[in-house]
């Protein structure tokens, strides 16, 4: 993306902008010493065309394993769907040093630190919006922005500065990001709470990344 000068891409992986999330941290720590317990840095290339942003990592998936979604139940939707959609190659195996490759992609959170209870809050993601602006300010080719999820719909929208009223969350919705010269692709998240209550089926969410694919071209 053009327009803004790269300074850091990802946080230090013990940050403390965020005092709640610190706390959590240091909680973790002692509960689950061999975890990663750290804000957890991106996954795939900066040159990627598309940046898949989610909420934040889960307790025992990405905050395990130092890697977005990765054993996760939201990664086991998203890692083999992006394959089968050959946005992504090798073995998923649920750690970080699997060998799966992403291919053009490249996987973020609005928050990279795990929040308590799976939620998090206002500030939070305001605090963690400085390295989700310098990540987009760091990919030169990016051109679409796959968001999961509302938190991460308008994670976006305010680091780059759009009106939320003029963008309103829906699935499966496309906005072109004039000022940016992006598309923004908006999908329920791949959580196991939406899986299971059948707001988003693996179809749906197969649906969605064939539309990210096809806008590439265009
Ligand atoms: N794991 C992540 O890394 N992000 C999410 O949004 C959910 C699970």
């Amino acid at each position: 993306m053009k327009g803004f000068v790269m300074s850091f891409i990802c946080p230090d992986k013990n940050c403390n902008k965020c005092p709640r999330l610190l706390e959590f941290r240091e909680v973790n720590k002692d509960k689950f010493p061999c975890y990663y317990n750290g804000a957890v840095p991106s996954f795939g290339e900066l040159n990627a065309e598309i940046l898949v942003v989610g909420m934040a990592p889960g307790l025992n998936g990405a905050n395990q394993t130092g890697r977005p979604f990765t054993n996760d139940y939201a990664g086991d939707v998203l890692y083999p769907i992006l394959k089968n959609n050959d946005l992504a190659k090798g073995t998923y195996g649920k750690i970080k040093n699997d060998g799966f490759e992403l291919i053009n992609v490249r996987v973020t959170n609005a928050v990279r630190c795990v929040p308590p209870q799976n939620k998090v809050i206002g500030e939070e993601v305001k605090n963690c919006g400085v390295f989700l602006l310098d990540e987009l300010s760091a990919m030169p080719n990016l051109k679409i922005i796959l968001v999961l999820g509302g938190v991460a719909h308008n994670a976006i929208l305010s680091i780059l500065g759009y009106r939320k009223a003029d963008f309103k969350f829906k699935h499966g919705e496309k906005y072109k990001l004039d000022k940016h010269n992006l598309w923004l692709i908006d999908s329920y998240h791949t959580s196991r709470y939406n899986i299971n209550t059948g707001v988003l089926t693996f179809e749906m969410f197969d649906e969605v990344i064939k539309k990210v694919k096809n806008s590439l071209t265009k």
